[in-house]
């Protein structure tokens, strides 16, 4: 059949095949082991939402890049491009009456018409975790720890990603205090946001278009450039608006520290966030090289439960993509192989004796081992090379001997030792050659030791 373009994949979407899909079931299998660790629970809802969802809540940067249809019902709706909006409708019907702070997280696949880049695709699969109904900054600090650890669970460590964090309430009371009008402001966060990838020129001429006044200008540029936290101080060392606004933040990374993570944390006054419900403390994860773009974004968004219609609710979580982490977990060469388990791999010498290979298969198969065999008759020399290209721990061989006495030869083909035991023994889980346990060999295996452990 010849190929018809027409039918070529979506720029910007995926397959997985299996190799893909074992790296995207590790790490949701990490997210979700971290998740539980921390007492939150999993919701889902539909990848379908009416489009009055995303306007004005998320924010232009997101309403540009929605996929949006009117339905047959003449419904204007949009695939979800995030998960929070989803998430404050699914608690604003709900919340009344319920136990707080509530702890949920979904893993939701999400959609966005943006340039495809590296890191960047048209679909993605999102850890978000949230806590609704906690306004104390132990819940901003706790969901930054699930975040750090979410990633730590994957093999990576302080030397291959950082938490940039800042505080949106501290920028404000910086553009308070250089005098930079709230009709103004909105556009000046957007400006700070992209000045990481826009460069200093850039990202002074984007403020210069603003004219928010020469001396807010240069300030801004400067703190851009390099807005440590000693800088910070000392520019601000007069405001108290300033000074205080710094104060969660030197409490947020008190308790990380606390808790082992501080070595994480760098502050960063050009993490602002692009999305609109953004009211507080801000973080976004990076790796340490600064090559790719972002691995998790997130922060405190106080009032969107109220906006779709609520209770209000104070709530700060986050959301971490798939795509960015499975490439730095292939760039390190930690992602996993492909390969197809097998513990078993029976053999039948001649066709009269498949039967008794399908028998001990099946048995095999309910003690939960893997077994595989020929799918056709088959030379003992062809069946022995394919045990050997599925990577089979032993190897069941069933000739006219031992059909006649009832026992198997056993060979584990990594030590190449081989001994005949009796069919019923082995159907009894009693195998006593090293790798009968599938456990046991599955430990072995390289890179499935557990980094989820860490
Ligand atoms: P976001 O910054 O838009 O935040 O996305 C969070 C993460 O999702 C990004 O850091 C990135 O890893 C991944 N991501 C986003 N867009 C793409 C894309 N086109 N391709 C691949 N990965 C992508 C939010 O979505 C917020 N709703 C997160 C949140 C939850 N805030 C509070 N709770």
């Amino acid at each position: 059949m010849s190929s018809d373009k027409s039918f070529a994949k979506l720029p910007g979407f995926r397959d997985f095949v299996p190799a893909d899909l074992a790296l995207r079931t590790r790490i949701f299998d990490a997210w979700r082991r971290v998740c539980g660790r921390y007492g939150f629970m999993e919701y889902d809802g539909p990848p379908l939402e009416p489009l009055g969802l995303y306007v004005e809540k998320s924010g232009p940067e997101i309403v540009k890049q929605l996929y949006t249809f009117a339905d047959k019902g003449g419904r204007e709706v949009a695939l979800r491009p995030e998960m929070t909006p989803t998430l404050a409708r699914i608690l604003a019907e709900r919340s009344r009456g319920m136990a707080k702070p509530i702890r949920w997280f979904s893993i939701p696949q999400l959609f966005r018409y943006e340039r495809s880049q590296r890191g960047r695709l048209r679909e993605h699969f999102q850890l978000n975790a949230d806590i609704v109904g906690e306004a104390g900054i132990g819940a901003d600090a706790e969901v930054a720890a699930v975040a750090i650890d979410g990633v730590r669970a994957l093999g990576l460590g302080e030397e291959d990603f950082v938490a940039r964090v800042n505080d949106r309430r501290l920028v404000n009371a910086v553009l308070d205090e250089l005098g930079v009008a709230e009709g103004r402001r909105a556009a000046c966060l957007a400006v700070i946001d992209k000045a990481g990838r826009a460069g200093p020129a850039k990202t002074r001429a984007g403020l210069e278009a603003l004219r928010i006044g020469d001396a807010a200008t240069g300030a801004l540029s400067d703190l851009v450039a390099d807005g440590s936290w000693e800088r910070l101080r000392d520019r601000f060392r007069s405001s108290h608006a300033v000074l205080a606004a710094m104060q969660p933040l030197a409490e947020h990374r008190e308790i990380l520290e606390a808790m082992g993570l501080g070595g994480y944390l760098r502050f960063d006054f050009t993490v602002v966030r692009g999305l609109a419900y953004y009211t507080g403390i801000v973080f976004e994860l990076f790796d340490r090289a600064g090559e790719m773009r972002a691995i998790c974004g997130g922060g405190r968004y106080d009032r969107l439960l109220e906006l779709v219609g609520g209770e209000p609710l104070p709530a700060v979580g986050f959301g971490m993509g798939d795509v960015v982490l499975g490439e730095l977990l292939r760039d390190r060469g930690i992602a996993p192989g492909a390969g197809a388990q097998c513990d078993d791999y029976v053999i039948w010498v001649e066709p009269e004796q498949r039967s008794l290979g399908m028998h001990l298969a099946r048995g095999l198969r309910r003690e939960g081992r893997a077994v595989l065999y020929g799918l056709k008759t088959l030379g003992v020399g062809k069946q022995l090379r394919g045990a050997n290209r599925l990577g089979a721990a032993r190897v069941l061989i069933i000739g006219p001997d031992e059909a006649a006495s009832g026992t198997v030869t056993v060979r584990c083909l990594a030590s190449g030792r081989q001994e005949t035991t009796t069919l019923k023994a082995l159907l009894g889980g009693r195998g006593s050659e090293a790798g009968a346990n599938p456990a046991e060999r599955r430990s072995t295996v390289p890179g499935s030791t557990e980094v989820g452990g860490r």
